[in-house]
């Protein structure tokens, strides 16, 4: 790792044993952490995200040792979970041990742990020694950052520093998964898609049918979530062309995000992002487009439907919240 990357991370440790506040990388979006046994520096992160407290937060750790001094009667099968996984995007979630500061969890009695590959955070944990809880570097509500460029738009100088990992590789959030009792469930869809978990544990389903469930269980999920400033509308393949075409007249700043191979000649349409159908591609596109949608001032945003096989069903669920009225 470059030398000046190395002191950056000593800096944000110093800043992070102090009670600080930092946004790092992580393979899937940038992070907005504190010291999650530090509750004074955790409800900052609430305070700059203007989070509901409602919403608990997931604590990321850099050895695996470190999940029993926050998490209680771990099911055996976390272990295969734990080793096939970690580091990765899967946070697991078990029973919160009563030292962890409630604010982390948002009063909840249990607890989600994760252990992040990028080579950033993962030096970053392991120089602290300490868990870090840390949501989404974005304003409540908003898309998550995946470039340094728009967490630092995001975030700005709310954050006492900003550790730059350039674009993370998996670009929306991981999969968290309910393991405080069985069936073990997904609680929110993510880079690692159920088909990959349940070839290593077949006895993971989705999430709860019941929304009232869901909720319980995981409150941050009534929330709006990744809507940026634009109107996002999903358009299938099959009604691509004459949906956009019905706005041609309009006097619209219009944006597409299509893997199509033809976009009509617009006018109006000011914004093109040509998505890669390979869907860990078009997921890593996402957020990052939206973001450039909203520096361009769109008013409208067009974006196509992908199949919900495999993470498409991740991406599917993302775009339709954000398409969600308020
Ligand atoms: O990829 C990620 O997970 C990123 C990076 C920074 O690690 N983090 C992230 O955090 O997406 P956030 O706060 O944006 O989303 C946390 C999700 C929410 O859906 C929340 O409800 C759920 O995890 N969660 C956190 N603690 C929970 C718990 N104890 N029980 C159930 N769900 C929990
Ligand atoms: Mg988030």
């Amino acid at each position: 790792m470059p030398s000046a990357i190395s002191k950056n991370i000593s800096k944000a440790v110093r800043l992070l044993k102090k009670g600080g506040v930092v946004v790092f990388p992580t393979e899937t979006v940038y992070g907005l952490g504190a010291q999650a046994f530090n509750s004074k520096a955790v409800k900052k992160i609430f305070k700059i995200k203007g989070r509901p407290c409602d919403n608990p937060l997931i604590v990321h750790i850099g050895r695996a040792n470190q999940l029993n001094s926050l998490a209680q009667n771990i099911p055996n099968e976390a272990a295969k979970l734990i080793q096939h996984f970690w580091p990765g995007p899967l946070t697991l979630v078990f029973k919160k041990r009563k030292e962890v500061p409630s604010v982390v969890t948002a009063g909840l009695n249990t607890i989600a742990v994760r252990m992040p590959r990028h080579p950033i955070a993962l030096k970053l944990l392991r120089q602290l020694k300490e868990p870090v809880a840390a949501p989404s570097a974005n304003r409540s509500g908003r898309p998550s950052p995946t470039r340094y460029s728009d967490a630092v738009q995001e975030i700005g100088h709310r954050a006492d520093f900003i550790l730059d990992g350039g674009k993370t590789r998996h670009g929306i959030e991981s999969t968290v998964l309910d393991m405080t009792r069985k069936p073990f469930r997904i609680l929110r869809q993510g880079s690692i898609s159920k088909e990959t978990l349940q070839k290593v544990s077949p006895q993971i389903f989705d999430h709860p049918r019941q929304k009232k469930i869901l909720i319980a269980r995981s409150p941050g999920t009534k929330h709006r979530h990744y809507v940026p400033n634009c109107s996002v509308v999903i358009v299938s393949p099959a009604r691509w062309l004459k949906t956009i075409q019905k706005q041609k007249t309009k006097p619209i700043r219009i944006g597409v995000l299509s893997f199509s191979k033809t976009i009509p000649n617009q006018k109006n349409i000011v914004f093109i992002k040509k998505l890669n159908r390979n869907k860990e591609r078009y997921a890593q596109q996402l957020y990052s487009s939206f973001f450039e949608a909203e520096r361009l001032k769109i008013d409208l945003l067009f974006v196509e439907s992908i199949s919900e096989k495999g993470i498409g069903s991740a991406i599917m669920d993302r775009i339709k919240r954000a398409s969600a009225k308020k």
